[in-house]
């Protein structure tokens, strides 16, 4: 059974962490930035953050995607998650990088913040799109018991794969739209 490295699964569940501390503890307002500590402090965590998404981008590019899969996965299955991987740490760096952009422009007190700050609330909203279909799509894949929420996920270990109706016809939709996907973006 392959798994994802102990080290990935430290940083992929203390990242986890670190994401959910950035969202809790958002600016709520753009006045908080005049507290000089406060906003000092937005800075080195926007800083701290940026780096450790890199290093992670990097660490885990290599890795196969959807590695615990038991099974054979189809190329519209692995192109799907690839994506959704991939669009996941965009989002990861346009948040932190966006936050910085409204730290500069606040400090050089040049126009524009509320533009900067648009595009870092899409961001949020992006990672939380993202990172919600991610989340979904691993409790759907556990449901199945394909494997991968294994490879990742030390808590709440898939079992056997249960027969039921209800799945084979999901699995049914989701092949058909795999194979749709592969004819559209060509994968063969
Ligand atoms: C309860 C929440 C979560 C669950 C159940 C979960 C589950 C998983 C699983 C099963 C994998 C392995 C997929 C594979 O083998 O390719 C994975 C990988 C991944 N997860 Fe999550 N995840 C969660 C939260 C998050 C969060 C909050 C983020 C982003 C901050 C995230 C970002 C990623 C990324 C980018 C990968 C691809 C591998 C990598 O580059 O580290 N996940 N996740
Ligand atoms: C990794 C670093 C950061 C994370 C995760 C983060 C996260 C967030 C989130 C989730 C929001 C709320 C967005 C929404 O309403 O949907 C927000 C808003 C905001 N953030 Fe950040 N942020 C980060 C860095 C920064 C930095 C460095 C600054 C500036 C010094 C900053 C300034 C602001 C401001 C001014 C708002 C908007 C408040 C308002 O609506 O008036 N953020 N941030």
């Amino acid at each position: 059974m392959n798994s994802h490295s102990t080290l990935a699964k430290f940083i992929h569940w203390t990242f986890t962490l670190l994401y959910a501390y950035g969202i809790f503890k958002q600016v709520d307002d753009l006045s908080e930035l005049e507290d000089a500590s406060l906003l000092n402090f937005e800075i080195f965590f926007a800083i701290i953050f940026l780096i450790l998404v890199l290093v992670r981008y990097f660490y885990m590019k290599d890795t196969p995607t959807l590695l615990g899969a038991n099974d054979t996965l189809s190329k519209g299955h692995i192109f799907i998650a690839k994506t959704v991987h991939k669009l996941v740490y965009l989002s990861l760096i346009m948040l932190p990088t966006t936050g910085l952009l409204i730290a500069g422009v606040f400090n050089l007190g040049i126009g524009g913040v509320e533009i900067a700050i648009t595009i870092h609330e899409f961001s949020a909203f992006l990672s939380y799109v993202l990172i919600g279909i991610h989340v979904i799509a691993s409790l759907y894949s556990r449901l199945k018991s394909e494997g991968m929420w294994n490879s990742m996920v030390p808590v709440w270990k898939e079992k056997e794969k249960i027969d039921s109706k209800i799945i084979s016809k999901l699995e049914a939709i989701e092949n058909k739209t795999y194979k749709n996907i592969e004819k559209f973006f060509n994968l063969n």
